[in-house]
């Protein structure tokens, strides 16, 4: 839905960093006080996001499909009987948080948070998705169907970093996102205080 990534957004931006939001088609009106960019697939995305560095902090909380279709029609496909059902051929989409977390120091943003959704073993598949992906943290949060989590205002995450897993009470995206905000404050004034 975009419902997180708009109210971290807005969070940060409350908090008075200079934010921009870069959102795929979603039906959110632009958070005020935020620059919104927005784009329709993951290459747009991609090219966004590093037009923006550098950074200090990057937040990765769009659902991006792994795949895409190798070719979109300009026409309706129309049926032919003789070919029958048409194939569809996928590709890889670029993986934007994978991408900018490997950048070199400088040009990679102090910190990177991204997004895990799972179902099962939330934790311990988040875990291993904050070292695969090369953020520095994960929230990672269960959107099994029955959790509502998809589409809805509530949420409820485990922010993993390296020195541990800290869970969080269920809470509305907006107040997700207001903690998030602060911890990450928080955080990057340690990062530059050491620089
Ligand atoms: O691999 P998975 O989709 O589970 O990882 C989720 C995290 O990776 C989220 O932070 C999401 O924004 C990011 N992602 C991305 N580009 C993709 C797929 C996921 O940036 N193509």
């Amino acid at each position: 839905s975009g419902k997180q990534g708009f109210a971290l957004a807005a969070a940060a931006a409350d908090l008075g960093a200079r934010v921009t939001l870069v959102t795929g088609p979603v039906t959110l009106a632009d958070p005020p006080g935020v620059t919104t960019v927005r784009v329709e697939s993951a290459d747009e995305m991609l090219a966004a996001v590093t037009g923006l560095l550098p950074a200090d902090i990057g937040i990765f909380a769009a659902a991006v499909a792994d795949w895409r279709v190798a070719r979109s029609a300009d026409e309706k496909i129309k049926k032919d009987p003789k070919a029958g059902v048409p194939r569809l051929d996928l590709v890889e989409n670029p993986d934007i948080l994978k991408t900018i977390a490997h950048l070199k120091p400088g040009r990679r943003p102090a910190l990177i948070i991204g997004f895990a959704a799972e179902t099962e073993n939330v934790i311990e598949h988040a875990k291993r998705k904050r070292k695969s992906k090369g953020c520095d943290w994960i929230v990672a949060n269960d959107v099994s169907p029955e959790t509502g989590v998809m589409g809805g205002d509530r949420n409820t995450v485990h922010v993993i970093t390296a020195s541990g897993v800290d869970s969080w009470p269920e809470l509305n995206k907006d107040s997700v996102a207001e903690r998030l905000i602060a911890a990450a404050a928080e955080e990057i004034g340690r990062l530059t205080d050491k620089a």
